[in-house]
């Protein structure tokens, strides 16, 4: 411990940088309308609404599209992220493309990502590549999603293919992003508005997916059982092939942890909240335990529990919120680290944090509090890596192009050119000491 931090960058992932034709695209298509319809419903009441408001009402926000182009310029991020001094980058491969039919390996794809890998390794930047990150292949949605049985064995041609094209280019690998969401989705309240008739709340792969006819009951908790340990046996198996090609691979999933205490939290409140976060992401971290060489942290928001197991959403006087109307506490990623730390012997990737800020005063804040906590962390944990969520605006999945995540913001009236905010600037200055 308290050796340098190897891995210091941020985060992106496909389909939200430069959008393509999968199982969320089709989602995208259907619900884009109904989605810029609901909008002043559902954000009209966030600080951000009226600079949003007319961005958000316009159904063309829900289609990613080509997102911002990085497909077409990634060369000039990589560029970037490197003037900004950093030596990782969190990006990933896109199984719809590599695997566009089920029999059906795309080579022509894989030499793209290997071209793309390389030019990465140009720029002096280690990837950590996700082999999922939220969108599927439609062939493999249509059918069930992660409902079916043999999404390991499908799964696995895609990561052998994957292995096989560009598995010396990597070391860092992620399976798996944060499938603790996706049980999320088989809740009882998304099944019910599932059954009865799905719209906009429906996200894609959730309950609906492979529902056959009359079969309205039985979503929760049986389907979600077999989604976890789908995905589980998923996971597993490409940790066992990443493996098998290199021996040497680093490979682990990304969790959602959430702060579930308030920082003065006295013994009881902070058990308390330590359960209800364990049970956010914990059957999935136990059951995959003995295949993960990192804990992957995403970690973005806080909820209080109260000893009297009142769920709190920590109120204004408490905390700032984020333009997407989330909690923030500047300084909560090290109390997570802290815990996830002393509970897990395992190296830890922060593989996402950050905050959706149109001004950028919010993420400046949050970069000096983080960098401030990371000298400490280093000296206490296992951390080997800090990925900021995200290096770019992109694309926020049913929120579509209006939060505005990125180190680097983005121009869309302006065929997305790219201009560094100057929270990247203070990232750049503190990441040279870390
Ligand atoms: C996801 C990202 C997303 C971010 C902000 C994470 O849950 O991995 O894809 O953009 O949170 O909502």
């Amino acid at each position: 411990m308290g050796e340098d931090l190897k891995l210091v960058g941020a985060s992106l992932s496909p389909h939200q940088t430069y959008g393509l034709e999968n199982n969320w695209s089709r989602w995208e298509d259907e619900h884009a309308g109904q989605l810029a319809a609901i909008a002043p419903e559902k954000y009209g009441d966030l600080d951000v609404w009226p600079v949003i408001a007319d961005q958000a009402t316009d159904p063309d926000n829900y289609r990613s599209g080509d997102a911002v182009k990085h497909w077409e310029r990634y060369e000039e991020d990589f560029a970037l992220a490197a003037e900004l001094g950093m030596t990782a980058l969190r990006t990933g491969i896109a199984w719809e493309r590599v695997q566009p039919s089920p029999g059906e390996i795309d080579e022509a794809a894989l030499d793209d990502y290997r071209t793309y890998l390389e030019t990465m390794h140009d720029y002096g930047l280690e990837p950590v590549v996700t082999l999922w990150h939220n969108s599927l292949p439609q062939w493999f949605a249509a059918d069930g999603a992660w409902v079916r049985d043999d999404a390991a064995e499908h799964f696995s041609t895609y990561v052998d293919a994957v292995m096989d094209a560009v598995g010396d280019q990597v070391t860092y690998w992620v399976t798996l992003n944060e499938p603790m969401a996706d049980l999320r989705k088989y809740g009882i309240v998304t099944s019910v508005a599932d059954a009865i008739g799905g719209g906009p709340d429906v996200l894609p792969d959730g309950p609906a997916n492979g529902r056959k006819e009359n079969e309205l009951l039985g979503y929760y908790p049986v389907r979600k059982r077999r989604v976890a340990a789908n995905m589980a046996d998923t996971h597993r198996a490409a940790y066992d092939i990443i493996h098998d090609h290199d021996p040497d691979a680093m490979v682990g999933t990304a969790n959602t942890v959430a702060r579930w205490w308030p920082p003065d939290a006295g013994p009881v409140q902070r058990m308390l909240g330590r359960i209800g976060a364990q049970w956010e992401y914990g059957g999935w971290v136990e059951r995959t335990i003995d295949h993960i060489d990192f804990f992957g942290v995403n970690h973005y928001t806080v909820l209080d529990i109260d000893v009297a197991l009142d769920m709190v959403v920590p109120g204004r006087e408490t905390y700032e919120y984020s333009d997407m109307g989330w909690p923030l506490d500047y300084g909560s990623l090290a109390d997570v680290i802290d815990w996830i730390g002393e509970k897990y012997d395992l190296p830890i990737i922060v593989t996402e944090h950050g905050v959706a800020d149109h001004t950028d005063r919010k993420r400046q804040e949050l970069v000096r509090q983080t960098m401030d906590d990371l000298e400490q962390l280093q000296d206490d944990h296992d951390l080997r890596g800090y990925l900021h969520w995200s290096l770019l605006d992109n694309f926020e999945w049913d929120k579509g192009f209006w939060p505005r995540w990125g180190l680097i913001a983005v121009d869309y009236d302006n065929n997305c050119e790219r201009s560094p905010r100057e929270s990247a600037e203070i990232y750049a200055d503190r990441i040279q000491n870390l």
